[in-house]
């Protein structure tokens, strides 16, 4: 079995073959962070065109380096949401088009399913296990019980964690997209206790996160230091933030693991997922969570951690095995939950 996946809900075009032997045959990632810079931010109309002019191609070369022809694909899988609408209906159609064509099976892909299924084409992953979902929009924690049964244990109430690290790297000077400019600051700082800086939710009931609070907090701390910051004073609070953050997640994660081992006694794994798991310092985290409690540890490498199509042909390819195939009038979803049961997160900055 080898299928083709798409991803175009983001700033990332991305092409890419999987196979059901669990390799990949080839992973094409085109950023448009140069597109997106000057803006600091992503802009979507500018995104949806620059997936246009480049899908094609990029479908074409994840083809050719695979070595493998339209003949030989098994389905055809797009990221159909959630994600910036007009980026998705780039992918989905084109993803469409081709099945059409060759008369393949088309599998819609929740994106975030695309996240939490990586590491099983990475590791040897059984169900269930524990996700920690952290990417730039969202951050949840999930029992993953199989292909499209999730059950969520805890989200965010107002900022997703990668929009956190977005807005304090922007805010300290580090430029956009953030999350890695500030990991790499961080590493040069010398004084990384000097900034103190709140631990949002810390021994609270449930696991729910809250991000909006640290934000404001690195805010007042940049108000007394001289500007421009200094590269040492940037360091030092991209430091604090990074470990702020790494207390949050662990603290929230700990109630996660204690919660399945209740719901899922069988859940002995804890998998990392999304854009912020490429972070190390989260990953050391984690990772000494894990072992504390007896728990082995998953993080699929950095490269698969960030967005990419490797992960979408996967999560396609998981789907195929089981039949879950869609009809070519599938509508793509801005919004797509994983766990459409969950309640509604409480907070005073909760999207809707
Ligand atoms: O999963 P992803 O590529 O896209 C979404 O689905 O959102 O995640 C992107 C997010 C961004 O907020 C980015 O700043 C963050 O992941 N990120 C990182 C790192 N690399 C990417 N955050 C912290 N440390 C990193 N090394
Ligand atoms: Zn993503």
């Amino acid at each position: 079995m080898i299928v083709l996946g798409i991803e175009t809900s983001c700033d990332e075009t991305a092409a890419a073959l999987v196979n059901d032997k669990r390799e990949i045959l080839s992973n094409i990632v085109l950023s448009q962070i140069a597109d997106h810079a000057p803006y600091g931010g992503v802009v979507p109309e500018i995104a949806a065109r620059a997936h246009l002019d480049h899908l094609d191609r990029l479908i074409a070369e994840a083809l050719e380096q695979a070595g493998v022809g339209l003949s030989e694909l098994s389905g055809v899988a797009a990221a159909a949401g959630p994600g910036l609408i007009g980026g998705v209906i780039v992918g989905v159609m084109t993803a469409k088009a081709i099945a059409l064509a060759r008369n393949l099976p088309f599998i819609a892909v929740n994106h975030l399913e695309g996240h939490a299924l990586t590491a099983r084409l990475t590791n040897d992953v059984e169900w269930p296990f524990l996700l920690l979902l952290v990417s730039g929009g969202h951050c949840q924690l999930l029992l993953v019980e199989g292909v499209g049964s999730y059950r969520r244990l805890g989200t965010t109430i107002d900022d997703a964690v990668g929009e956190a690290f977005d807005k304090a790297a922007k805010l300290i000077g580090l430029g956009y997209p953030g999350g890695a400019n500030l990991e790499r600051a961080a590493l040069t700082a010398q004084n990384p206790g000097r900034f103190e800086l709140p631990r949002p939710m810390l021994g609270r009931p449930g696991c729910d996160f809250s991000f909006s609070g640290l934000k404001t907090a690195v805010r007042r701390c940049l108000e007394p230091l001289a500007k421009p910051l200094s590269d040492q004073d940037g360091a030092d609070l991209a430091a604090a933030f990074q470990t702020a953050v790494g207390d949050a997640l662990a603290d929230r994660t700990a109630r996660a693991l204690a919660m399945a081992e209740t719901l899922a006694p069988a859940c002995r794994t804890l998998v990392v997922a999304g854009g912020v798991a490429a972070n190390k310092s989260v990953r050391a985290r984690l990772d000494s969570l894990a072992t504390r409690h007896g728990w082995r540890f998953v993080a699929p490498p950095v490269a698969l951690c960030t967005d990419n199509a490797a992960m979408i042909a996967w999560a396609g390819l998981e789907r195929l095995r089981l039949g879950l195939t869609d009809a070519l009038d599938f509508a793509p979803r801005p919004r797509w939950p994983l766990d459409a049961t969950a309640p509604k997160a409480r907070g005073a900055g909760v999207k809707a």
